[in-house]
């Protein structure tokens, strides 16, 4: 951006950009309360990134812009700890708890203790170390006194500052975990790729940790919660304002912890969150009880593997047994074939689990799951429940084995399934199961969120043929509804009004209930920002497409696959015919990225004319003026610029050239 900054200004403009993006970063990822727009702060991140490629020799590892892309450290090398990570005990009952503080009395008599309350976090943990106030080295924990050195990786959490202002020798502990957010678009993005889900958002994470693609790492959106500090190798004086100083050091620490003064509190502690834990947006499996006082802990010292001043109290597993009565095998809307499991109904952390999911038929294979067996079930947070593990003890030998069929149960089409893929896919384009969970995609709450098209009435459509195609559903009368089962007439008009509706939804949602393959929720929406419609979305080109951020060839093919299928190429006539919207309209959030900012526009621009140009600046809430003033934040220059540049120079002035320009207003 700033074109004419000199080696000088680069110095001085640099440590103030790092600072800034590293307060937003701190204020969107730690306090969950963003002060900028998202378009601003990348405004930001790129002008840093435009000086440090220009200027090499500021760029630093600890700069913002070098979260991803390190290389991890060749086969993760195992290094020594420092100190020993222990692990903890288990108790499980409110009996438990009270024999752990009549072991810590014994060693204390007299003593006041305190302790803190914090929830077990189901992760991994971590140990970093700052140097000199830098990040310096991550390692997982290993066995406790050695671990592998995951640096890099643990560098793109975004919420861990890679800068703090003690410049001691700092260490600090905690649990990466994976939000359910993030788990749930891993294991989306693994069944696309015909790769086996992870079981639970650990695994996930622990798969993530040791992947050597630091820039794949980024993308899985890993967090941490830091609960523990050591100083020059020594403890802080107690937990409780060691997870201050954390707070204050910029660390992400559990908002949830809590100080108690009696194992009283501890207790009730437990069982508020015992009931409480569904509503977070990750894993808990339980608290962790530690003793406050560090000279304490140091009298009570530890066993060969835990610590007497810390215990796990767990929660009851979200696990039952029950019976497999059957197995059917689903067909979803890219023609995946998905084993699934009827189970004898069975009661799990408040809800009644009747079905389960098998994934595919290797899973099947490889736990050698059989209609009538007994299975361990395990919920997590609130993801569909899968099967761990089958009590073969419990067989009688009528278990019957499961046939993967080899054509679609839906259509009868034959399957295919890809070399090194354990995804089977029906081949029917047109495949009447498909269609249904396309139209129901399609009007998911996410996508289009027609309210009222569910399942029973997609089918109802279905089989009185109203609809054979997604877009016959913006031809539905008021007369082919009122006369479905369970419709009447004020259903009936609330659906239209529904349907009406959506005609007007962004194109991020359009471009996600289409149902391209890779195009996750997210992805939708960065596409719908960078090409603004749906046409210059189908006319993109696979290089196009891999110019844009978080899109590899592999996704870019899918997406030029997509729109040149003749039959997706007649579904968006129809779709634009039926008056939908097809473009994104600058939603509020970043409505007035350039909101007083001044320009000034010279020489020929190729791509637009004075007029658009202005236009466009004029939407986003800047201001164009005729004369370079101290004022003016950039000049825009097309062909052949005149003694403006001049003037710009001199003042010092951001120069945008026209493709950077395009890019500042998101046309680029
Ligand atoms: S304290 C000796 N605090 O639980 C101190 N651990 O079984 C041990 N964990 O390896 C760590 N949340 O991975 C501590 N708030 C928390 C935790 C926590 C999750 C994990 C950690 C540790 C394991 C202990």
């Amino acid at each position: 951006m700033p074109q004419s900054l000199t080696h000088a200004q680069a110095a001085r403009r640099i440590p103030k950009l790092r600072q800034e993006i590293e307060h937003h970063e701190k204020k969107y990822y730690v306090d969950n309360d963003p002060q900028i727009s998202d378009f601003e702060f990348d405004q930001l991140v790129r002008e840093l990134q435009d000086l440090e490629r220009r200027f090499p020799g500021f760029i630093t590892p600890e700069s913002p812009t070098q979260r991803v892309g390190e290389k991890p450290v060749e086969g993760f090398p195992t290094v020594s700890h420092r100190l020993p990570m222990l692990s903890l005990d288990n108790c499980y009952t409110v009996e438990e708890l009270r024999d752990f503080e009549g072991r810590i009395r014994k060693l204390l008599p007299e003593e006041t203790i305190e302790y803190v309350a914090e929830l077990k976090i189901d992760g991994l943990s971590t140990s970093i170390l700052y140097r000199g106030g830098k990040y310096v080295q991550a390692l997982t924990r290993g066995d406790g006194l050695r671990g592998d050195d995951v640096s890099a990786n643990i560098k793109t959490i975004h919420s861990l500052p890679l800068v703090i202002d003690d410049r001691r020798g700092i260490e600090v502990r905690g649990e990466v975990y994976l939000p359910f957010e993030s788990f749930r678009q891993i294991n989306r993005e693994q069944e696309n790729q015909g790769k086996s889900p992870f079981a639970n958002p650990r695994n996930a994470a622990s798969g993530s940790i040791r992947l050597l693609d630091s820039k794949e790492v980024g993308r899985r959106r890993l967090d941490a919660f830091i609960y523990y500090i050591y100083v020059d190798d020594r403890e802080w004086p107690t937990q409780w304002e060691g997870l201050r100083k954390l707070k204050q050091e910029g660390f992400k620490t559990n908002p949830h912890s809590r100080h108690c003064r009696t194992l009283q509190e501890v207790i009730d502690y437990w069982e508020e969150w015992r009931e409480k834990r569904d509503g977070l947006d990750y894993d808990v499996d339980g608290i962790v009880v530690k003793v406050n006082s560090a000279e304490q802990r140091a009298t009570l010292g530890t066993t060969a593997k835990s610590p007497r001043w810390a215990i796990s109290f767990k929660f009851p597993a979200r696990q039952a047994t029950t019976k497999i009565l059957a197995i059917r095998v689903q067909v979803g809307r890219t023609g995946a074939l998905t084993p699934v499991a009827d189970l004898e109904p069975v009661r799990l952390s408040g809800t009644t689990i009747t079905r389960s999911t098998l994934h595919n038929e290797d899973e099947v294979r490889r736990k050698d799951i059989r209609v009538g067996d007994w299975v361990l079930i395990e919920r997590s947070g609130d993801v569909i429940p899968k099967v761990v593990a089958v009590m073969k003890e419990r067989r009688t030998g009528k278990e019957k084995k499961f046939a993967f069929p080899d054509h679609c149960p839906a259509c009868g089409s034959e399957t295919f399934r890809p070399e090194g893929e354990v995804i089977s896919r029906c081949t029917n384009p047109s495949c009447p199961a498909r269609l249904r969970e396309s139209l129901l995609h399609f009007a998911s709450r996410r996508a289009m969120n027609i309210e009222g098209l569910g399942d029973s009435l997609v089918d109802q459509l279905l089989e009185k043929k109203l609809v054979r195609a997604i877009p016959d559903i913006y031809s539905l009368r008021y007369d082919d509804l009122v006369s479905l089962e369970r419709m009447g007439p004020k259903s009936s008009e609330n659906l239209l009004d529904e349907i009406e509706k959506s005609k007007s939804r962004d194109l991020a949602a359009l471009a996600f209930a289409l149902g391209i393959r890779h195009v996750g929720e997210r992805l939708a929406q960065t596409l719908a920002g960078h090409f603004r419609t749906l046409d210059a979305l189908a006319e993109a080109s696979a290089e196009q497409l891999t110019e844009v951020e978080d899109i590899g060839p592999k996704v870019a093919e899918s997406i030029v696959f997509f729109f040149r299928q003749p039959e997706n190429f007649a579904l968006i006539g129809k779709l634009k015919e039926a008056g939908l919207n097809f473009e994104t309209r600058v939603s509020r959030r970043i409505a007035q990225p350039l909101a007083g900012k001044i320009f000034v526009l010279t020489g020929t621009l190729a791509s637009l004319e004075r007029d658009e140009a202005k236009e466009v600046i004029e939407n986003l809430g800047g201001k164009v003026t005729s004369s370079v003033s101290p004022k003016t934040d950039y000049l825009v220059i097309g062909e052949s610029p005149g003694s403006k540049l001049d003037k710009a120079h001199k003042l010092n002035i951001a120069i945008l050239n026209e493709q950077e320009f395009l890019k500042l207003v998101g046309k680029g």
